[in-house]
């Protein structure tokens, strides 16, 4: 595969793929967060209506999960960061996860698309708070000072995606695409490579384990695992692009 030289914009899209290595579920593999939970039960507006209960304690359960102590960044979000440090260009990461582990390991020009899980949200104001304890719909509001406001700031199914405007223009603007970890099952991520593809000169990049429904799309496969093929991939667009 010949990474062209003089890149000026590379955009990353990330998924559950990319932290799979660092112990977190993916949701559609095998024994995946959707093999064991009804998306609609604990990932939809709806399902938070019907029982917020099980909705709080599912993502408090995956809070727990990211906080473990063997929880960390692995090398593909290493080298990711490494690219973001040495390439002269424009560089940003659009992750579908929740999870910090792009900003464990330094890295800055993240887009979480889908929220995070690190945060909760007051249903009246919108504030966004931090947080890395469990909450539930008796935990105080930090800013009504009473329970029963907070949710967590995930995007559900049925709701609208963060910074797609932002998204659309990056995507507009590149000339490297590279998808990782992603099963291209989600709109409107699944279909980022086509905006990307708007441009005649962008190289599409997908990385993944085996195909995806959506790896037509792409110019180049690269099949492996992403914590062994991303720091090859690193390597080689920063020998071709170092000034
Ligand atoms: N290296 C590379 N790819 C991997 C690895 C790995 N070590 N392990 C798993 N994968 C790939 C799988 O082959 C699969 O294609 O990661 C992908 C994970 O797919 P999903 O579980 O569907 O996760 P994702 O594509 O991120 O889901 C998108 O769906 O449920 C919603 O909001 C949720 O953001 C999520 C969205």
């Amino acid at each position: 595969m010949i990474i062209s030289k003089n890149l000026k914009n590379i955009v990353v899209l990330t998924g559950a793929g990319i932290s799979a290595e660092s112990g977190i579920d993916t949701f559609r593999d095998q024994n995946g967060l959707w093999e064991n939970h009804d998306i609609m039960d604990v990932a939809s507006p709806q399902g938070f209506e019907r029982n917020a209960q099980l909705v709080y304690e599912f993502y408090n359960q995956r809070r727990k999960q990211l906080l473990s102590d063997t929880v960390a960044p692995n090398a593909a979000h290493i080298a990711l960061k490494k690219l973001e440090d040495n390439f002269d260009g424009e560089f940003s990461i659009i992750t579908q996860n929740v999870d910090d582990l792009h900003e464990r390991c330094g890295t800055k020009s993240v887009i979480h698309m889908h929220g995070e899980l690190l945060k909760m949200r007051c249903v009246k104001t919108k504030e966004v708070f931090t947080t890395k304890s469990n909450f539930d719909e008796f935990t105080n509001c930090p800013c009504c000072l009473e329970s029963g406001n907070l949710r967590p700031h995930i995007v559900w199914f049925g709701e609208i995606p963060f910074q797609l405007g932002k998204i659309e223009q990056l995507l507009s603007q590149c000339d490297l695409f590279i998808s990782i970890g992603t099963s291209g099952s989600v709109y409107p991520a699944a279909m980022f490579v086509q905006l990307a593809k708007s441009n005649k000169n962008c190289l599409t990049i997908e990385q993944n384990l085996s195909e995806t429904q959506v790896s037509e799309n792409f110019d180049t496969l690269i099949h492996g695992s992403s914590s062994i093929e991303i720091p090859k991939l690193v390597e080689e667009i920063l020998k071709n692009n170092n000034s």
